[in-house]
């Protein structure tokens, strides 16, 4: 860990509120570059999700095409099969992404993760896309989760 690293790790034990970056993986973002990915709130990781909340994943990506919309599809990966994981809304238009998407343009991607009470207390990879009018992903992206009671 660097200075500046736990400087910020410093800040978010004494209780300010920090933007929770996440690890994680790209799984072939074709029409878009991702930046970063931040869960709120998520103070370590993997994020520890706690049944019947609901957390706000905040993707910053830079777009390489023009799209009309962007439809959002999220899946937990459990033991490598993928299951499809509902959220409140799947249109990105309407998830803070002022459509049509510019390219070049840089946007943040703004949705809610709500966990159901009813969900198995298990670790898994949450694998989140974004796809533009072509249905090629503008971001696809893998990151793991843990669910708590
Ligand atoms: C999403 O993250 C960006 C970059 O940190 C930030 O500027 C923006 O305010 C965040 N949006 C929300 C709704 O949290």
């Amino acid at each position: 860990m660097n200075v500046q690293t736990g400087f910020i790790v410093l800040l978010c034990l004494m209780g300010f509120t920090c933007a929770d970056l996440v690890k994680f993986k790209d799984c072939g973002s074709e029409s878009a570059k991702v930046a970063m990915v931040d869960i709120n709130p998520c103070p370590v990781q993997p994020c520890q999700l706690k049944k019947g909340q609901s957390y706000s994943v905040n993707v910053t990506f830079t777009s390489d095409v023009q799209s009309q919309t962007s439809t959002a599809q999220v899946h937990g990966v459990i033991a490598g099969v993928p299951i499809p994981f509902p959220i409140p809304n799947e249109d990105g238009c309407k998830s803070g992404i002022q459509c049509p998407i510019q390219p070049k343009l840089t946007y943040h991607y703004v949705n809610g993760l709500p966990v159901k009470t009813e969900y198995p207390a298990i670790k898994l990879v949450v694998k989140w896309e974004l796809r533009d009018d072509n249905k090629k992903d503008l971001f696809c992206i893998l990151f793991p989760v843990q669910i708590v009671s």
